[in-house]
């Protein structure tokens, strides 16, 4: 997590800069607005944090004309009430008060790499994938990784350059479905100044972020034909163009891409580009289905289990032995995503000393298989909604992810608050706002587990 602060290091910023860093993070300053500006142009950040007294507004709308959609922490000493409203309203994701509290840090810094990494198995058919995973992390090679949507494809590729010689680098992802098409070559290539309206400045794209370590391309079978053009030329020739520049930029990295269709499918009827596809299928791993391996299940289950208990606040619950069967005998069309979310439910649904196979509710729409997990689309949204809903006002998009994230959890605030990464006091704020223009707001199921 590479976290740019932008304000003068001394004081309680500095401390926050510690614990950020205490807790892993990689920590860049600008003592200004200005130098802020060129070191997210040119170095890219997972994460800004910003002093009150910066012109927050401005940097958001600098990084509005660079296309540049790094979440916004803002924070001061002693806010009124108003000046966090205000930095809110800029644009900031949260406000953070100082001093900072080591506990706070986490959990923002958390939320914002919400991703868990850990890697579950127990069948032998993942036993393979996760060998054969491992081994060619070693080599150099790009490695095309399938499977049906929500078997863990982004967990491999994380456990691929995790294993790599490029451990130590970073690891960049860039979801090409999730971005529209006039946006995605900016995100990946970046742009020079002037490029076009709006361009006030040079901008790297996430090939240049990930230089040294490893780039993945989710979900590349939706990239735009025309741009696969550009991304042949990267991958083979080791160089790339940024938009409007006139000189090519070397670069050093790994490739990753991830597909949940066919691509074969996808070359014959034309959308995907076959010296593309060979270029990245040097090595191909298919991710078995959850169906395809049924010792995951329960194994998988325990984990969801401890995790979402944990988060939470909830005492850790056993399954009955019907519960158990009840998991071993769905078809899991979403698989570990729908088991993930299953489990969800059930932890937050479940009263009683055990998880009975009532809190567990097996959807059977195939519509909802394909939904990403709560935590999933939180983090997506707030990485391309801003991008995706151009147009709309960003109190709007908002309101529409906090009320979308609340609903999934089933009126839970606390669990929201943590899904979204705001304090349950900014929660609440918001919530009392909706409510006095009129909008219904999700009270859930279980009020005994809600604290505001
Ligand atoms: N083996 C595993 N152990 C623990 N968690 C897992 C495992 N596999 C997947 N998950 C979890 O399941 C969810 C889906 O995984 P992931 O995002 O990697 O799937 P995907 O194949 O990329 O899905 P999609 O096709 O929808 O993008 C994530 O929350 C991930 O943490
Ligand atoms: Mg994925």
């Amino acid at each position: 997590m590479r976290l740019l602060i932008i304000g003068t290091m001394r004081g309680p910023l500095a401390t926050a800069a510690q614990i950020a860093m205490a807790r892993g993070a990689t920590i860049a300053n600008a003592e200004t607005a200005q130098q802020g500006l060129s070191v997210l142009r040119l170095r890219g950040a997972d994460l800004l944090l910003i002093d009150i007294h910066q012109p927050i507004h401005d940097i958001v709308d600098a990084m509005r004309d660079d296309r540049i959609s790094t979440p916004i922490i803002a924070c001061g000493i002693d806010p009124s009430p108003d000046e966090a409203a205000a930095a809110i309203r800029a644009g900031a994701r949260e406000f953070l008060p100082l001093p900072p509290d080591p506990e706070l840090i986490a959990a923002i810094l958390e939320a914002v790499t919400t991703q868990k990494h850990d890697i579950i198995w127990r069948d032998p058919a993942m036993e393979k994938t996760i060998r054969m995973a491992e081994a060619v992390a070693k080599s150099d090679a790009s490695v095309l990784i399938t499977g049906e949507s929500g078997t863990g494809k982004e967990v491999i590729a994380r456990l691929i350059h995790k294993n790599s010689k490029r451990a130590a680098k970073p690891f960049v992802s860039v979801n090409c479905a999730a971005i529209p098409d006039t946006l995605l070559e900016s995100e990946l290539f970046g742009h020079e100044k002037g490029a076009f309206t709006g361009a006030s400045h040079r901008r790297i794209g996430k090939f240049e972020e990930a230089h040294g370590g490893t780039l993945l391309l989710d979900e590349i079978s939706e990239m735009d034909i025309r741009l696969q053009a550009k991304l042949l030329r990267a991958i083979q020739e080791r160089v790339i163009d940024r938009i409007g520049g006139t000189k090519s930029v070397p670069v050093d990295l790994r490739i990753l891409a991830t597909s949940n269709r066919t691509l074969p499918a996808a070359v014959a009827a034309g959308d995907f580009r076959k010296d593309l596809y060979f270029r990245l299928n040097v090595v191909s791993i298919r991710i078995p289905s959850l169906r395809e391996r049924p010792q995951d299940i329960l194994p998988l289950a325990h984990h969801f289990i401890s995790h979402f208990s944990m988060l939470n606040d909830i005492p850790e619950r056993k399954m009955t032995a019907d519960a158990k069967r009840k998991l071993l005998a769905a078809p899991w069309r979403g698989n570990v995503r729908e088991l993930e979310n299953i489990i969800h439910r059930a932890v937050l649904l479940a009263d009683g000393t055990e998880i009975s196979p009532e809190a567990i509710t097996i959807d059977d729409d195939p519509q909802l298989y394909r939904q990403k997990d709560i935590a999933a689309r939180a983090i997506d949204s707030a990485e391309s909604i801003t991008r995706a809903l151009v147009g709309k006002s960003v109190s709007d998009v908002e309101q529409g992810l906090i009320l979308d994230t609340l609903d999934h959890c089933l009126g839970n605030r606390t669990q929201a608050a943590r899904i979204l990464g705001i304090s349950i006091r900014t929660l609440r704020n918001k919530l009392n706002d909706y409510a006095a223009r009129g909008i219904e707001i999700s009270d859930g199921q279980k009020p005994s587990q809600m604290i505001a």
